[in-house]
């Protein structure tokens, strides 16, 4: 975490009058300008009037279903996804259409086969698709550039909307970065979340939505929250103006690298049963159990021996649908987090992990 006690005194010393009365609706304004230079670097052209300041990518994910989505509509997420935007999304009442993931990210072509079949049926088709293009969670995966381009043109031709979540961005350890959505966009369609949680601290809870002028405006109207947090706000823009997230970043990558390396090593060495691929970045593991072990009780049993881990099913709209879903997969995997333990904690973990795996050191599983 950034040491931020001298931006606290800047921001309540210097801009008292700021900080604490109610913020720009938008947000304040320098902080929204050093997001579009933030994003300029990254390929993305936006304006200040393209960027609306909030609480945290989730509430952006929030605003953008508010504005977008009506009760009996259809939202396209992949299978897994995100835990947390599941409930946010299926609260305005939708459909999920679940689309498979490979080593390549979301399967565009059986998105677009989904819609096809969709419209044969007289069904909707999606509204918006919400994807975590970069270290996907809880999988781990990296969309690559050719998915990316299909997905943005299968959008476009189809007048849908796609949400870019992609907190993890900045968090990569191997391999070269891949353009995001927003980027290859030509249609605008892309609906790109960011957020600081990951860059600097989940607790400032300030993110941002970038979009057409018109539909930031459009959520501006939308958002009767009093305004985001000013005093957060600025603390956050002078720490990012005098130049400190670079470094800060930098030390992110090489910490987590290192936790992510143990988690690789401790798998490898104490469960070799569980199956993996190494993910290029992020903060996730997604593990296969061996075949016929169950991911809640495996979850509950590791939790007694004080390892806490995510059951794969709770990534699976199914979990949460009143309508038949595909999602039996997920009662085969973990998502295993190598952010917030130190590299001594996730060897004992993982090495805890040992004893829940039918192997020959192990109990086995009537014993369990
Ligand atoms: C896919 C995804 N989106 C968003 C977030 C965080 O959102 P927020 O900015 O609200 O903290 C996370 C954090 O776990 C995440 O994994």
């Amino acid at each position: 975490m950034p040491d931020l006690t001298g931006e606290a005194e800047i921001a309540l010393r210097r801009y008292r009058s700021e900080t604490l009365q109610y913020a720009p609706l938008l947000g304040l304004a320098p902080l929204r300008e050093w997001i579009c230079n933030y994003l300029q670097v990254d390929g993305v052209k936006v304006s200040p009037e393209q960027i609306i300041i909030v609480n945290g990518a989730k509430h952006g994910l929030d605003l953008i279903c508010r504005l977008l989505l009506d009760p009996g509509d259809c939202v396209a997420v992949t299978a897994p996804t995100y835990f947390t935007g599941i409930p946010i999304i299926r609260s305005y009442g939708v459909e999920f259409i679940e689309v498979p993931q490979d080593e390549e990210g979301m399967s565009v072509d059986t998105l677009h086969h989904q819609i096809e079949r969709r419209k044969r049926e007289n069904r909707p088709a999606p509204k918006l698709i919400y994807d975590i293009p970069d270290f996907h969670n809880p999988t781990g995966i990296t969309m690559s550039k050719r998915r990316r381009l299909q997905l943005v043109e299968l959008a476009a031709s189809l007048g849908v909307a796609i949400v870019e979540d992609s907190p993890y961005r900045e968090i990569r350890f191997t391999g070269a970065q891949v353009p995001s959505l927003k980027s290859l966009d030509t249609n605008d369609s892309v609906f790109q979340l960011g957020t600081f949680s990951k860059l600097m601290a989940p607790g400032l809870r300030i993110g941002w939505i970038a979009a057409t002028q018109e539909n930031i405006e459009r959520i501006g109207r939308l958002k009767s929250d009093g305004g985001t947090c000013p005093l957060t706000q600025r603390i956050i823009y002078e720490y990012c103006a005098a130049g400190k997230l670079a470094s800060h970043l930098d030390l992110v990558r090489k910490r987590y690298q290192e936790h992510r390396d143990t988690m690789i090593a401790s798998l490898t060495s104490f469960t070799p049963k569980m199956r993996f691929k190494a993910p290029d970045g992020g903060y996730y593991i997604w593990a296969r159990l061996p075949r016929e072990m169950d991911s809640n009780l495996f979850a509950k049993q590791a939790l007694a021996r004080g390892v806490e881990l995510f059951s794969g099913e709770q990534f699976f709209v199914g979990k949460f649908a009143d309508y038949p879903v595909n999602s039996a997969a997920g009662s085969g995997y973990v998502r295993l987090s190598f952010s917030f333990a130190s590299p001594a904690q996730i060897e004992a973990g993982i090495a805890r992990l040992m004893d829940l795996l039918p192997n020959d050191r192990a109990v086995s599983r009537d014993k369990m």
